[in-house]
């Protein structure tokens, strides 16, 4: 059976995986409520097309701090690749370069950023903060010598949610998966959740984005009140995330907090938001709610278990054409042409 859109992958994928590593990628914290509902709030929305404008040559292509994008969708960081396809993160980097999207590397990565970068694919560095200040600025120093565009400061996680899922099936991160960006040899997955630091701070922000060349996104925010700081300590940018449900269960989907860190914001720098994106129609509901574009976590990694590189390469193409035919079919020729107007709250 041909698969044909997110969904298909999705159970594809988890006839391929074993029970453990299936639980670790599709599972969230607690009783999964925030992970459900990062998907099913996309409902609670609707569209609200335009007809009769002219979306002959329509164009996904848009722009997220400066850099081009062809499409306004890239790939979110999620951990250690290598379990769920030999071809890792490299193999994720050269779907999006094919595909004219950019990657966000996660810090615990199977490969090394400079094994990345050989892709030329447009990377972006996700950042954890770690206790010892070293470690952290060697990470910087990683992503900034092998051409990473942007930081990714992850905030929501000072501590690792609970994850039931792994704890039934027994799962761990095998030990012979190492993180290649941590010391010479890489370290265990265990080791390294010990090292992150849960101490981190807006100063950390701070620091970070004045000693930084590169700008800092601030990812995990889900307040009005966060939003202000993020701007106010440095940030070029938000990304609205609740880390895929995985970290503190009963928090709003994120197309439901997106619009007041947007107002929040006022302007002052780009939005983002990543969570339960499945569907070209929800990347434009993000549009129109004042998203600059998204990030998508587990529909890539559901390509790259089917098929690696190619099949990431695939599940983004899908996702590229279900942009435009959106975009085109709510009367955008672009995705600057989606206003709020192109939404409205379903009634309860
Ligand atoms: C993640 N995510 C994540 N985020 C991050 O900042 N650093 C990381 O290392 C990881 N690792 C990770 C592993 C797995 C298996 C998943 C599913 C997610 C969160 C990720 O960047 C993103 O916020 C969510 O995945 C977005 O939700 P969707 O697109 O998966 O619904
Ligand atoms: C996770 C961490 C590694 O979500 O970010 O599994």
């Amino acid at each position: 059976m041909e698969l044909l859109n997110v969904f298909d992958y999705e159970a594809e994928a988890g006839r391929r995986l074993e029970p453990g590593a299936h639980g670790y990628y599709a599972g969230g914290a607690g009783d999964e409520l925030t992970l459900r509902d990062n998907v099913a709030a996309y409902g609670r929305w609707l569209l609200r097309p335009r007809v009769l404008v002219d979306v002959d040559g329509c164009s996904t292509a848009t722009t997220v701090l400066g850099q081009k994008l062809s499409m306004p969708l890239a790939i979110a960081p999620v951990a250690f690749q290598r379990v769920a396809h030999p071809d890792g993160e490299v193999g994720m980097a050269k779907a999006a370069r094919s595909v004219g999207t950019a990657m966000c590397l996660s810090t615990l990565s199977t490969s090394t950023p400079a094994e990345v970068a050989s892709t030329e694919a447009l990377r972006w560095f996700q950042l954890y903060v770690f206790r010892d200040e070293g470690v952290t600025r060697d990470l910087v120093a990683q992503a900034t010598d092998n051409g990473f565009c942007a930081l990714v400061l992850t905030v929501d996680t000072p501590v690792l949610g609970r994850r039931e899922r792994d704890f039934r099936t027994g799962f761990t991160i095998p030990p012979e998966i190492t993180v290649a960006s941590l010391g010479s040899g890489g370290v265990t997955p265990l080791e390294a959740f010990s090292l992150m630091s849960p101490s981190i701070t807006w100063l950390d922000v701070e620091r970070l984005a004045s000693e930084s060349k590169l700008p800092v996104l601030v990812k995990g925010v889900l307040t009005a009140e966060d939003a202000r700081l993020a701007c106010e300590h440095g940030a070029s940018g938000i990304v609205v995330s609740n880390h895929g449900g995985r970290q503190l269960d009963g928090v709003a989907a994120t197309i439901d907090a997106l619009p007041e860190v947007v107002a929040a914001v006022d302007g002052r720098v780009e939005v983002l938001l990543d969570g339960g994106i499945r569907r070209g129609a929800d990347v434009v509901k993000a549009l129109a709610l004042g998203a600059r574009a998204v990030l998508a976590g587990r529909p890539p990694l559901w390509g790259l278990v089917v098929d690696g590189e190619a099949g990431a390469q695939r599940v983004l193409e899908l996702l590229r054409d279900e942009i435009r035919l959106a975009l085109q079919l709510i009367g955008c020729a672009s995705p600057a042409d989606v206003k709020r107007a192109h939404v409205a709250r379903r009634e309860a």
